[in-house]
């Protein structure tokens, strides 16, 4: 009976992954996979990770099941850290899911239960997992320009045109901050006509905030979320701790669901409750009891934050430096863009053949629809990165 079943298409970032590892050339770099690396090419455990774990270590005496959603002290500290206060904590349901992944999929399968023939309209591009998810789920979808190829930036008025089409009562998937896998984000004066829009059309959002503190700041991050979350009166937001703390494998992640009142938050908690319990039953606690120990103690919030922004500077750096070095080599300014964009992902715009030069005349390996992840460069990596890019054309 099984043999029934089509296999998937396989991951093209898993592949690119395996053909990068079986690659021997020592130049090589890998600017496909989406994690964070540090400048000797290691993701590594951050220093109030493992302070926090030794201290869970001492003093957890039982590892029998939390509840359906987790640890209500996770909860409030995520609700602190992502909206500190700009709404009523008596409006907000939450579920501690297996990172951001399970929140961006509960946050679909709540939509979906609520209004099953609604829209969700992502950005085109997005982050390929919402369509893949949406697609699974058996639910209607539509794709607002979001892109412009020619200025590697932000194409708000095709996405507000685009937009015309909403309906009340859709959905719509955007990305608090440090878009992927674009790294364009929209200014804050276009999140607030973009907020004025949506409320009039009664359009729900769901914010996927999955790198909180790779752009801005932790705090300019999670602005324009905020003023949304306090603006309308329902708002999906799907947080991850997957890069800000490092815990990609610990699976941490939390749907917040912004109600209009605290009798609706009742009923939403019982369904985010069930939800886990149809799918994973109790969800993992161990990086959630990290993330909650950092966030409660100031000496460790201040090392997390400490080790959090030299992240964002080292990444902002080397954004920077392949601008210049580009500029150097190319005496034009059209890599600009490069230092521009936010977080760990640039959409270089460039063709499919001349990815595909990258990798196989210099063994860069960068996806498909040409992103890079500026996090798998070096500042020794970085001339030779800017001359293969010209080499290939870009
Ligand atoms: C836009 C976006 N959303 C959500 C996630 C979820 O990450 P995780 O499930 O590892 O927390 C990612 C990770 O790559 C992402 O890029």
């Amino acid at each position: 009976m099984l043999e029934a079943i089509t296999p998937p298409a396989p991951d093209k970032i898993i592949q690119l992954i395996q053909m990068f590892r079986e690659d021997p050339r020592e130049q090589k770099i890998d600017l496909g996979v989406g994690v964070y690396k540090n400048a000797s090419g290691i993701t590594p455990v951050m220093e109030a990770v493992k302070e926090a774990e030794m201290r869970l270590w001492n003093s957890q005496l039982t590892k029998t099941y939390t509840s359906l959603v987790g640890e209500v002290s996770y909860h409030d500290a995520m609700i602190k850290l992502i909206l500190n206060d700009t709404v009523a904590r008596d409006r907000i349901a939450a579920a501690h899911t297996p990172g951001g992944t399970g929140a961006v999929r509960m946050a679909f399968e709540t939509i979906k239960m609520a209004s099953p023939d609604s829209t969700f309209w992502i950005s085109n591009p997005s982050w390929p997992n919402h369509k893949s998810i949406l697609g699974f789920i058996g639910m209607n979808m539509r794709e607002y320009s979001y892109f412009d190829s020619a200025s590697r930036s932000t194409d708000f008025s095709g996405m507000m045109t685009d937009l015309q089409d909403a309906r009340e009562g859709d959905a719509i998937v955007l990305h608090g901050c440090c878009h992927n896998p674009t790294g364009s984000d929209l200014s804050y004066s276009q999140w607030e006509e973009l907020a004025e829009f949506l409320q009039a059309r009664k359009i729900i959002p769901i914010i996927d905030f999955a790198y909180q503190g790779f752009g801005d700041g932790l705090e300019e991050d999670a602005k324009a979320l905020r003023m949304i979350a306090s603006k309308f009166p329902e708002t999906l937001i799907a947080g991850s701790c997957s890069k800000n703390f490092g815990l990609y494998r610990d699976r941490v992640g939390i749907l917040l669901v912004v109600n209009q009142d605290d009798k609706i938050k009742g009923n939403i908690q019982n369904v985010l409750a069930s939800l886990n319990r149809l799918s994973i039953s109790f969800p993992p606690d161990h990086g959630g009891s990290l993330v909650t120990i950092i966030l409660n103690d100031d000496e460790l919030s201040v090392l997390w934050k400490d080790e959090l922004e030299a992240t964002r500077k080292n990444l902002l750096d080397l954004r920077v430096k392949l601008a210049a070095e580009l500029r150097d080599l190319t005496g034009s300014d059209r890599f600009g863009f490069l230092a521009s964009h936010k977080g760990m992902f640039s959409l270089t715009g460039c063709t499919p053949e001349q990815v595909l030069t990258m990798q196989e005349k210099h063994g860069i390996y960068l996806v498909g629809d040409s992103r890079i992840n500026v996090a798998g460069l070096n500042e020794e990596k970085i001339p030779y990165m800017a001359k293969a890019m010209v080499d290939a054309g870009m």
